[in-house]
């Protein structure tokens, strides 16, 4: 085995499949969406509300705007702000708000108390963990099953009136892949917390990035189930389209009830005078509605599917037996879950024969995967061609990892 390892390090071999990013294919998608001679008019500046998007007005976002991601997020559109490039810069801008002002008026700022926590769904979105801890809150991680987390313990965890929150991604979730079940959305929605100020942060960043045309998870209406629980301000949820169109140049929203709508709505107007319309309009231009996102969509399942799958059947052939792996339907992402022990190990070993992972244990708060097993592999980046050369590398790695660890 060590042979074969030696041989892809002497190939000088250089990629990075550390983050989830769209691959230069995938962006050049939506390069129409730039050309002044294909979506723009001279003076064809003005959005629905008669507002000029090239001056200050707006700050929640043009009528177009919102009506585009109230089909995505499955609120009406007077439910939603639509932001600005950045989705986590949305969630923490609002986590802030609790923070510091309370989540509504009247309620205790959760900064005043003396501790506040968040249940957070293992393996998770690295980001969503630093800017927990960034900001002082406690995380308490429930592990991930195929359904969504392990309700029970939610269930328990939210009698603490400290647990004030939950943050995940629901649908294709950043890092397993999975999408949460119609009950887990229910029992998230109607479950009985000890804190009125509860709110679950729903990261929908994968709505819309399903691989398969004819074989897609489905996401139960979270508002809808709220609603129906009676908790309509439980539920903050938020959606972007940096993997739709540009990362880090689209275009971010969020939808809540109208009383949470109403208050970052007057809160943003401290933050900002307005957002930048000139791309919001530029994208509802370019993806009018939803039919046209699912569309555009298809074209980077095209690009994306075949990196997924040939992965898949490499793990297939290659580590049957060792470890076990995630087999997404969307999303960014592929999860391999190493024997105990050893996901730290691979990683180094790859990345010493230059192939860049996602750090191990990242998935979890604080970097800290107990059973050092979880591997997050992001296969978008890479171009297929490059892809092909390297993955084989993987199943080599985690051989000598196991072997190391557990002997032959
Ligand atoms: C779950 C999740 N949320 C949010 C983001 C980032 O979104 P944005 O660019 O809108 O901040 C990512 C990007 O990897 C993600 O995986």
């Amino acid at each position: 085995m060590w042979q074969r390892y030696n041989q892809f390090k002497e190939r000088g071999l250089k990629l990075d499949m550390s983050r989830g990013k769209p691959e230069k294919a995938q962006l050049d998608l939506s390069v129409p969406m730039l050309r002044i001679d294909d979506g723009w008019i001279d003076d064809d500046f003005i959005s629905e509300d008669g507002i000029d998007v090239r001056n200050y007005g707006d700050p929640t976002g043009i009528p177009e705007a919102k009506r585009l991601f109230s089909e995505l997020l499955g609120v009406p559109a007077g439910q939603i702000i639509v932001g600005g490039n950045s989705s986590i810069n949305m969630i923490h801008d609002t986590l802030t708000r609790a923070l510091l002002c309370g989540p509504m008026e009247g309620d205790t700022p959760w900064a005043k108390l003396p501790r506040v926590k968040f249940i957070c769904p293992v393996p998770g979105y690295d980001w969503h963990f630093h800017m927990c801890e960034t900001l002082g809150i406690e995380m308490i991680p429930v592990e991930l099953e195929p359904g969504g987390p392990d309700m029970d313990k939610v269930e328990q965890l939210v009698k603490d009136p400290a647990v004030k929150g939950l943050i995940c991604v629901p649908m294709y979730s950043n890092a397993s892949g999975i999408t949460f079940s119609d009950e887990t959305v229910m029992r998230l929605a109607s479950m009985k917390t000890s804190a009125p100020d509860f709110r679950i942060v729903w990261d929908n960043a994968y709505c819309v990035h399903h691989l398969y045309e004819n074989d897609r998870d489905s996401l139960m209406n979270i508002y809808d189930a709220c609603v129906a629980g009676g908790n309509p301000d439980r539920v903050l949820m938020f959606t972007s389209t940096s993997k739709v169109t540009f990362a880090g140049g689209g275009v971010a929203a969020m939808g809540a009830s109208p009383a949470n709508i109403a208050r970052h709505g007057a809160l943003l107007t401290c933050q900002l005078v307005c957002y930048d319309k000139l791309n919001q309009l530029r994208h509802v231009r370019f993806l009018p509605d939803k039919a046209a996102v699912e569309a555009h969509m298809a074209k980077h399942a095209e690009i994306m599917r075949p990196k997924f799958e040939f992965i898949l059947d490499v793990f297939e052939k290659e580590l049957s037996g060792t470890g076990t792996w995630s087999q997404p339907k969307g999303g960014y992402f592929i999860c391999y879950y190493a024997p105990e022990g050893c996901a730290r190990r691979i990683v180094e070993l790859c990345r010493d024969a230059g192939v860049t992972l996602t750090p191990a244990g990242s998935p979890y708060p604080h970097g800290i995967d107990p059973k050092d097993s979880t591997i997050r592999i992001a296969p978008t980046y890479p171009p297929f061609s490059e892809l092909r050369l390297v993955i084989e590398l993987f199943p080599v790695a985690v051989k000598i990892a196991v072997a190391e660890k557990y002997g032959n």
